[in-house]
C-alpha cells in the first residue's frame, strides 16, 4: 500500500519532528479518551463486556480514519490506573483486547506501515497482554507511517511523579543542579519524551473530564467532545473533529 505518511520525519531515536505540518493542517498527533462502551451495551440490553468488544471494532475503523487523513500519532486511553477498581471480570475481559486486536489486526497496520507503541507501565500488568504488545512494537519497530500509541494501565500523575523522582534522583547525584530543571527537561523524563504533545484530544461520551490523562501533555491542545458513546464514533466523526480543529486558532496565550 502506498505509504501517504512518508514524507514524515522520524528520526533515528524513534522521535518524531514537530516542525513539518502540513499545509491544510492536520493534526499531527490525536489523543482520544475512547468513553461509553459501558453505557453504549446497557442500552442495546447487552453485557458491559460487549461494548469493550465493539469499541476494539472502533479502534481500528479509526486508527484506518487517522492514517488516511495524514495523523502522525494516534494516542488510544485504553486503560486507566484507576481501571483496576473495575469488577475482575471486566478487566480480565479488557485485558485479553490488545492481544485480540494485534491477532486480527496486525495484518493491517503492517500493511499501513504503522508502528505500534505503548505508554503506561508493564507492571501488574498480565504477562499476556505485556507479550502481545511487546511482539507488536517488535514486528512493526522499523515502520515509519501513523505511530498507534496505546495508554495501557496509563496515568498522567504517576507518569508525573516517575519524572519528578528520576529527575531528583540526578540531582541527588549531581548530574545537575536544580536550576537546571525546566519544561524540556521535564518533557524528556515522560514517557512520551518522544512524541509531540497532543494537539487534538477527543473524548466521546458526553464526559467533560481529563480523567488524569496526559496533565502536563494537554497543557495546549484543542479539546473535542462529543455525546456519541465509542463503539459508535465512526470516521465521520473522527473527520468532524478534525474540521472543528481546522477552525480553531491556536494562539499559545498570546494574542494572534
Ligand atoms: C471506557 O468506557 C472504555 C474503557 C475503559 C476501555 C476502552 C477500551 C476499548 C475501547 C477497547 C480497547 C481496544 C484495544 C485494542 C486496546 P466505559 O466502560 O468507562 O464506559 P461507561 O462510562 O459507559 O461505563
Amino acid at each position: 500500500m502506498m505509504n501517504k505518511l512518508s514524507k514524515w520525519m522520524q528520526k533515528k531515536d524513534g522521535s518524531v519532528e514537530e516542525n513539518d505540518k502540513q499545509a491544510d493542517n492536520i493534526p499531527q498527533h490525536v489523543a482520544i479518551i475512547m468513553d461509553g462502551n459501558g453505557r453504549w451495551a446497557r442500552r442495546k440490553g447487552l453485557p458491559r463486556v460487549a461494548g469493550h468488544r465493539a469499541g476494539m471494532k472502533t479502534v481500528i475503523e479509526i486508527t484506518r480514519a487517522a492514517d488516511e487523513k495524514g495523523v502522525k500519532v494516534l494516542t488510544l486511553y485504553a486503560f486507566s490506573t484507576e481501571n483496576w477498581k473495575r469488577p475482575l471480570e471486566e478487566v480480565d475481559f479488557l485485558m485479553r483486547l490488545p492481544g485480540q486486536f494485534l491477532a486480527s489486526e496486525l495484518d493491517e497496520l503492517m500493511d499501513r506501515n504503522v508502528q505500534v507503541r505503548m505508554v503506561g507501565s508493564e507492571e501488574n500488568l498480565p504477562s499476556f497482554t505485556v507479550e502481545a504488545v511487546r511482539r507488536a512494537q517488535e514486528r512493526t519497530a522499523n515502520n515509519t507511517g501513523l505511530i498507534l500509541n496505546f495508554a495501557l494501565n496509563y496515568g498522567s500523575r504517576t507518569e508525573i511523579v516517575k519524572a519528578i523522582q528520576d529527575i531528583a534522583g540526578k540531582v541527588a547525584d549531581g548530574a545537575f543542579s536544580v536550576s537546571d530543571i525546566d519544561e524540556s527537561m521535564i518533557h524528556d523524563h515522560l514517557e512520551t519524551k518522544n512524541l509531540p504533545d497532543p494537539d487534538l484530544l477527543i473524548r466521546t461520551s458526553g464526559e467533560l473530564r481529563l480523567s488524569n490523562f496526559m496533565l502536563w501533555q494537554l497543557a495546549y491542545s484543542e479539546l473535542w467532545f462529543t455525546d456519541v458513546y465509542w463503539p459508535d464514533f465512526s470516521q465521520e466523526h473522527f473527520n468532524e473533529a478534525i474540521a472543528a480543529y481546522q477552525q480553531r486558532s491556536r494562539r499559545y496565550g498570546a494574542l494572534t
